[in-house]
C-alpha cells in the first residue's frame, strides 16, 4: 500500500488546491522531491479533495527493483545491468546522509519504505546504480536510497555539539520543563540542547519524551493498534529546508504568489525554530497500512486510541479544531505533543490549547 505514496502525491500535484492547506507538503507535494526521491517525512494530506485524488496503485515488477541478486558477494568495479538498463557498479564505500532520506526496497521512490536515514547517518554502500541510486546494507539488509543525498564526506549534525555533558546541564530538569511553550512567538533558546533516542525506526525524539511514545506505541500495540510515526525530532536548520520548500512548491505547484504560498505554509509549518518538532517534543502519527486514512487520520481506530490513551504517555493533541486562531495552526489531529505525564490528562480534560492553558496567548 505505501507503494501508493508516490503515485498519490503525484496526483496530489495535478490537482489545483489552491487554498487547501497541508503539511504533507513537508516534503511530499513537492515534484522535484518526488522525482528526486528525497525526504519523504513529515505531517500528512489533510484534503478530503486529495483522497479522491488518489490514483490506483503502480504495480512494479518484482525484478525491476532487483538489479543484481541480494546474494551475489559484491566485487569492485563490477558492472551488471538489469533488465531495464540500469546499470550497477559494485562498490564499498561509507556515506553519510546529507538530508533526511528514506531507504526503500528497491532503485525507485515507488518501492516501499523500509525505513529513514537522518542528516549525518552513516551508510555501507555496496552499489551505485546509472539512475542515480545506491544499494545500501541496511542492518544486514540489502536496500536502496537516492544518491542525491549522500556524500563521501561525513556530515557533521547538531547533535555533535549539543551532546549533553551532565545531566545538571540538562535542559530538562523538572516536570514542569516539559512545558515549555514552543511557538511562531516562542521560538527555542540559542542554548536548547536536547539528547535523543529512537522511538520507531529512525526517528528519534528527546530522550524522556522518547521513552514514553515507545511506552505507548508497545501499548498500542498490545491493544492491536499500530502506530505509525511519520516524523518526529527535526533539526532547525531542517525545519528552515522544510518551510522554504513549501512555499516554493506553492509557487511552482499551486500557482501561488510569494505571499500567497508563504502565509499558507505558514499555518501548516511552524517557523525555523519555533516548531515543536525542533524540541524534540513532537510526534506525528499516522495510520500504519492506509494511505487515504493519512487525510483522515481523526477517523481512525487509531486515532480513537490516542484520544483514549495519550495522556497517559504525557501527550496531548497539539492543534485541535476550534483554536486554530490561537495556535496559528490548522487542525492536526495527527501532531502529539510530549507535556509530560504530571500535566497531560489535565490539560486534556481542560479543553484548552496549551497556549490558553499556560496564560500565554499573546
Ligand atoms: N506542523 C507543525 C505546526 C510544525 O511544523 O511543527
Ligand atoms: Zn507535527
Amino acid at each position: 500500500m505505501k507503494r501508493l505514496v508516490a503515485a498519490t502525491i503525484a496526483a496530489i500535484l495535478l490537482i489545483s488546491l489552491v487554498g487547501c492547506s497541508n503539511e504533507a507538503n513537508d516534503e511530499v507535494l513537492s515534484s522535484r522531491d518526488i522525482t528526486a526521491e528525497p525526504i519523504v517525512t513529515e505531517e500528512p494530506v489533510t484534503s478530503e479533495e486529495e483522497v479522491t485524488a488518489a490514483p490506483e496503485e503502480t504495480e512494479i515488477a518484482e525484478d525491476t527493483g532487483s538489479v543484481k541478486s541480494d546474494e551475489e558477494e559484491p566485487t569492485e568495479e563490477e558492472t551488471t545491468s538489469d533488465a531495464m538498463g540500469v546499470e550497477l557498479t559494485e562498490v564499498s564505500l561509507t556515506m553519510y546522509a546529507t538530508d533526511p532520506l528514506n531507504v526503500r526496497e528497491g532503485p525507485d521512490a515507488e518501492y516501499e519504505a523500509l525505513g529513514q536515514l537522518m542528516v549525518g547517518d552513516a551508510v555501507t554502500v555496496t552499489g551505485e546504480l546509472s539512475n542515480g541510486w545506491y544499494r545500501i546494507d541496511y542492518d544486514g539488509t540489502v536496500a536502496y536510497v537516492y544518491g542525491e543525498y549522500l556524500r563521501e564526506e561525513e556530515v557533521i549534525t547538531e547533535d555533535d555539539y549539543t551532546d549533553v555533558e551532565s545531566d545538571d546541564e540538562y535542559y530538562f530538569q523538572s516536570e514542569e520543563d516539559y512545558l515549555i511553550l514552543v511557538n511562531k512567538t516562542h521560538l527555542l533558546p540559542d542554548d536548547y540542547k536536547i539528547e535523543t533516542d529512537y522511538v520507531q525506526g529512525s526517528y528519534e525524539m528527546e530522550k524522556t519524551a522518547a521513552y514514553y511514545c515507545k511506552l505507548m506505541i508497545e501499548a498500542a500495540a498490545a491493544d492491536g493498534i499500530n502506530l505509525k510515526v511519520l516524523s518526529a525530532y527535526r533539526t532547525v536548520a531542517y525545519q528552515q529546508k522544510l518551510f522554504d520548500r513549501n512555499v516554493q512548491s506553492r509557487m511552482d505547484d499551486d500557482g501561488m504568489t510569494y505571499e500567497e504560498a508563504y502565509a499558507d505554509t505558514a499555518i501548516n509549518i511552524a517557523p525555523a525554530g519555533g516548531s515543536e518538532h525542533n524540541a524534540g517534543l513532537a510526534v506525528d502519527i499516522i495510520t500504519e497500512n492506509d494511505w487515504d486514512t493519512y487525510t483522515g487520520f481523526e477517523d481512525t481506530e487509531e486515532f480513537a486510541w490516542l484520544q483514549e490513551h495519550a495522556a497517559e504517555y504525557g501527550f496531548i493533541m497539539r492543534y485541535a479544531s476550534g483554536k486554530e486562531d490561537i495556535t496559528g495552526f490548522i487542525y492536526e489531529p495527527w501532531h502529539y505533543r510530549f507535556v509530560g505525564v504530571k500535566y497531560a490528562a489535565d490539560i486534556q480534560a481542560s479543553g484548552l490549547c496549551l497556549e490558553e492553558y499556560l496564560g500565554v496567548t499573546e
